[in-house]
């Protein structure tokens, strides 16, 4: 067994919160085997693939179009695509939209096609499928470096030194793993005055933080519209990258950039030319999904945030160190270092709680722990239940205190 998925095999083969089956879901509870859990695993921010207006919307689309295009893009794409770049285009504020399947593919087209033989300069936090973006991306002959996340110094000094033009600084909007929200602004200025592009994956910003404006209810600000307009950026220099698979619970993704780029996209890119379109149940979710963000869109954002506050709220007060600064729906705990994640994960689940566990290399050792995401679709008894469940982890010493000094 190679040592860096040594610990990821240890959890496939003794925990049950890995490679789970899961025979039943009523709301946001699961059922594996006998046991219902409360499943906190789920990245359906919006609770959008329980809403029954999203749900209804799909038949008369299947009956439309039938159950899947089986044309790549470049042959042709049913008129839902168009209709919905248009959508996004608009809620989005960009030049332009161009959708794909996955996050992964675009990564894997995108980054290289910018790249070229030039510089890619990648935060040390960026998503997995960044970073493989990028490593093919050198395959093709462009320079790779690294600098620590939020290291905006040792940034300046790579763009300074970067061997070749053009350069490309990738990282991660709301952070997959912490919840974290980064500076933007900062990172804009920085790649505009060193003449870079920013390309930015804001997977998990999509759908739940937006425009800031005075009426706003939350700090997530309004519409769900991404980090780009959440900061109150232009997109001048900024490629966002985002999906639909966590906030909008459908199997698609998309970039918003210029015109010229998607059309050079269009021709280069080769998920666009050869890859399998996303199926239509998932265009017409989206779709749908656009309809219901419209309407209800920030009234879910405001109970998503107030649930996320109850926990965050309770988590400060025991003293439990987590990863989460910006009180977005992402909440990681990590486990003390004299507990075993396999047995935490079976306290958890005898206490009702389904979580998504976090085995190094996934994170850093000392960040080893589970994570927690939020959804609008779960209730204050829900997470009533889980703050219970921590507290008594706590009790036990099973949780990393933020000051850790401060032992039970
Ligand atoms: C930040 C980030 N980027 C990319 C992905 C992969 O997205 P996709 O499933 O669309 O390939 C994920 C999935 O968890 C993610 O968290």
């Amino acid at each position: 067994m190679p040592a860096r998925t040594h610990d990821i095999e240890d959890l496939r083969l003794n925990s049950r919160m890995y490679d789970a089956v899961i025979d039943e879901i009523d709301g946001r509870r699961i059922r594996i085997g006998e046991d219902w859990l409360v499943d906190w695993a789920s990245c359906n921010y919006l609770g959008f693939d329980l809403d029954e207006e999203i749900i209804e919307a799909v038949g008369p689309q299947l009956r439309r179009w039938g159950t899947h295009p089986s044309w790549s893009r470049m042959l042709g794409s049913p008129r839902l695509y168009p209709e919905i770049e248009e959508r996004l285009t608009a809620l989005l504020g960009a030049e332009d939209t161009l959708l794909l399947p996955t996050i992964s593919q675009i990564h894997l087209a995108v980054i290289p096609a910018l790249a070229q033989q030039g510089t890619l300069i990648i935060e040390s936090r960026a998503h997995k499928t960044i970073y493989d973006g990028c490593v093919f991306a050198r395959g093709q002959g462009a320079t790779l470096r690294r600098f620590r996340s939020g290291d905006l110094a040792t940034l300046a000094g790579l763009l300074h030194e970067a061997p070749a033009r053009p350069i490309t600084v990738c990282i991660d909007g709301v952070n997959s793993m912490t919840g974290d929200i980064p500076d933007l602004r900062a990172y804009a200025r920085l790649c505009r005055e060193n003449g870079a592009l920013l390309y930015v994956d804001d997977a998990h910003g999509m759908g739940v933080i937006g425009e800031r404006r005075d009426v706003e209810q939350t700090p997530y600000g309004l519409r769900g519209n991404a980090i780009v307009r959440h900061a109150g950026e232009t997109y001048d220099d900024i490629i966002l990258v985002g999906g639909f698979s966590k906030a909008y619970s459908s199997l698609l993704a998309f970039l918003a950039l210029p015109t010229a780029l998607k059309n050079r996209l269009k021709v280069a890119a080769p998920t666009y030319l050869y890859s399998g379109p996303s199926p239509v149940a998932s265009l017409a979710t989206v779709l749908a999904g656009l309809d219901v963000n419209d309407k209800r869109g920030d009234h879910l954002r405001a109970h998503l945030y107030r649930l996320t506050t109850k926990l965050l709220t309770h988590v400060r007060a025991l003293g439990v160190h987590t990863l989460n600064s910006h009180d977005t729906p992402i909440v990681e705990i990590p486990i003390s270092p004299d507990h075993d994640l396999i047995a935490v994960s079976e306290r958890l689940w005898a206490l009702g709680q389904y979580v998504t566990l976090a085995p190094y290399p996934g994170v850093p050792r000392d960040e080893i722990g589970f994570r927690i995401q939020l959804t609008a679709a779960h209730t204050e008894a829900d997470v009533d239940s889980l703050t219970n469940v921590l507290s008594t982890l706590d009790h036990d010493g099973a949780l990393r205190r933020s000051n850790p000094s401060q032992r039970r």
